[in-house]
Order: structure tokens, then sequence, then C-alpha cells
């Protein structure tokens, strides 16, 4: 040991207080998915040599991670921390033990401790990872009823503390004919791309445009037939997360014109069934076919009308 080495030592054991660790000055807020770094350093570098630093959860005693006798200790790493925190290996020469923790979850909110062992000196500090944001996307009806031929909205509100520019897609996609999944309406990068709609939905479905900034991302869908009854999904992308709602159209109600158009098929069945009753009588085995017809002619109807 140096005489300079030594000199620190005896200051050290003289002053008995301690390594003055530094951390951060508030809890941290991280985003699902995200990573973070959880600061942790002294102010002079300390000699490798002697040199042990432990980051462990202070609530379940889990080992986060740790660097001892100049080299990181991944096997001593509690699992669910393995590959998610890594020191800065440059930086630890400097003084700075601080850890990045990647592809955050729900269960990383709580309290870290940072200890530094140096010879006989020990200085600790303590990290809160007070909230994970996530984005939060509701439909405000799990179910909506149309008739056919009208409009309907679909509701979606993207609940978030994250600026709608960090929205990076929102799309409405009809979702029940899976693996067939058809998009009905884009929303990427501020803007709308409503030629990306698959062409059952071109030109029906909208955005209210002037609702986006308020994270409310409706969709209007115009002259609803009955194919497109079914399940649809509002599905928000940010740069760390997906997060997604469904809505669905339930059974389409028939329009006055619909019962109409109902009523004539039934009308023409009978008058065509009525009319094959003489021909069937007076010109014999005609009467088959047109049976048959009238039939034919009342499914197709019915095939129109729904
Ligand atoms: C972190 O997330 C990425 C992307 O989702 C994934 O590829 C990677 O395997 C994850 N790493 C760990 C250690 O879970
Ligand atoms: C420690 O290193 C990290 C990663 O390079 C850096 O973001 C942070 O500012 C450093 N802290 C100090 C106190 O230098
Ligand atoms: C939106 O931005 C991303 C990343 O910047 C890019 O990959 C993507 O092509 C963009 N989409 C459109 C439709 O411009
Ligand atoms: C979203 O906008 C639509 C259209 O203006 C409106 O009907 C709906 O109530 C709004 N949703 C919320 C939660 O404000």
């Amino acid at each position: 040991m140096s005489m300079f080495g030594v000199l620190i030592y005896a200051a050290a054991l003289l002053t008995s207080e301690g390594l003055l660790v530094q951390g951060p000055a508030q809890p941290l807020v991280a985003q699902l998915g995200g990573s973070i770094i959880l600061p942790c350093s002294v102010e002079t570098p300390l000699p490798m040599e002697e040199l042990e630093v432990e980051w462990k959860r202070t609530d379940e005693e889990a080992l986060v991670h740790l660097f001892q006798n100049g080299e990181d200790r991944p096997e001593a790493q509690h699992q669910s921390y393995r590959d998610r925190a890594h020191f800065f290996s440059e930086q630890i020469f400097k003084g700075n033990f601080s850890i990045l923790l990647e592809n955050i979850t729900v269960a990383d909110t709580g309290i870290y401790r940072c200890v530094v062992f140096s010879y006989q000196n020990v200085g600790e500090i303590s990290v809160t990872i007070q909230h994970v944001e996530r984005v939060v996307v509701t439909a405000e009806d799990q179910i909506v009823f149309a008739l056919v031929g009208e409009d309907v909205v679909l509701n979606c509100m993207v609940d978030s503390h994250i600026p709608p520019q960090r929205i990076d897609e929102v799309s409405w996609k009809k979702v029940d004919k899976k693996p067939d999944i058809v998009l009905v309406l884009l929303f990427q990068n501020g803007s709308i791309f409503p030629e990306s709609s698959h062409k059952r939905y071109r030109d029906r479905a909208e955005f209210f445009r002037q609702e986006i900034p308020k994270g409310n991302f409706s969709l209007r869908l115009k002259n609803v037939q009955t194919a497109d009854k079914g399940e649809y999904m509002c599905e928000v992308h940010t740069e760390n997360s997906v997060s997604s709602a469904t809505v669905e159209i339930g059974r389409l109600g028939m329009s006055a014109l619909h019962i109409i158009t109902l009523m004539l098929c039934f009308i023409s069945l009978l008058l065509t069934f009525v009319l094959s009753i003489p021909v069937t009588i007076y010109i014999s085995k005609k009467g088959r076919p047109r049976i048959k017809y009238a039939f034919n002619s009342f499914f197709y109807c019915i095939t129109i009308v729904n």
C-alpha cells in the first residue's frame, strides 16, 4: 500500500462516517417495457481491489446485481433480474455504480438499496421506483347495437401519462375471424391513413379528429352492414408497449326498409307458390321445377336482406 493509500485509509477510519454515496434526489418513474437507470455513485473513484457493490430490493431481499473482486457477478443475481440489470462497466472505475434495469414490469415498483463496501467502509443509498407508467386503453361499452344502414360509434379512450406524440400507432381491427384480421382504420406517427383500411371499410371508417388530442380514438363506422357484426380491437402502440380494448358490434337490428323488403320476399314466395298450384294441376309434372324456383327466389331475397 502506498503512503497515500495508507493516509486515505487512516482518514476513513478516523472519520468513521462511512462512504458518501449519492443517489437520485427523487423517486423515479419508469415505463412499462422500458428501461431505467438506477443511479448510485461516489464522488471520488474507489480502488478496485476490495470494492464490492451490492444492489438489492429492500422489500424482498432479492439480489439485483453484485460487483465483487473487480467484476460483475451475474450468477449471484436473483433470477428475475438476470440479463435485465447491468452495471456500466466503463463507469465503475469512475465511482459510478449505477445500474440499468431493462424490460420494466409493474413488479419492479419498489425500493432498491445500493450498498458500497470499500475496505472497512460502507455507504448506501436507496432508490425508489415509485410508479410504472403504462397506457390504459378502455372501451366505454363492451357491445353496441345498430340498425343496418346506420352509423355506429365504437369508443376507445387512451389514458396515459404519455403525451399523444409518443403514441406511435392506434389501429382499429376486426378480430373475430382469426387469423383473418382486418384493418379498419390506422393512425400512425400523428397522421390518419384512411387508404390503408381494408376495402370493406374504406370510406366508411373515421376517427373524430378533434378528439384525438384528448386521447379519444373512438371510431365512427358508417352505413353498418350485417357483415360488420363482430369483435373490434382498438390497439395502442407506444415505444415500449402494446395495449388494447375490444368492442363488439352485436346483432344488427333491421330498419323499416329491411322489414318491408323481407315482407315482400314472403309475399312473392306465397304468390309464386299459390300461382304454381293451378299450373301443377293442369300442366302436370311442370309444377315441381316452379316450386323449386319459388323457393330459390325466396332464399335469394333473404340473402340480399342479410
Ligand atoms: C427484453 O425485451 C425484449 C423485447 O421485448 C426481448 O427481446 C428480450 O429478450 C427481453 N430481455 C429479457 C432479459 O427479458
Ligand atoms: C453514471 O453512468 C450513467 C451511464 O453512463 C450515466 O447516465 C450517469 O449520469 C452517470 N452518473 C454519474 C454520477 O456520473
Ligand atoms: C412511422 O414511423 C416509424 C418509425 O419512425 C416508421 O418505421 C414508419 O414507417 C412510419 N409510418 C408511416 C406510415 O410513415
Ligand atoms: C369521444 O368522442 C366521441 C365523438 O365526439 C364521443 O361520442 C365520445 O363520448 C367521446 N368519448 C369520451 C370518453 O369522451
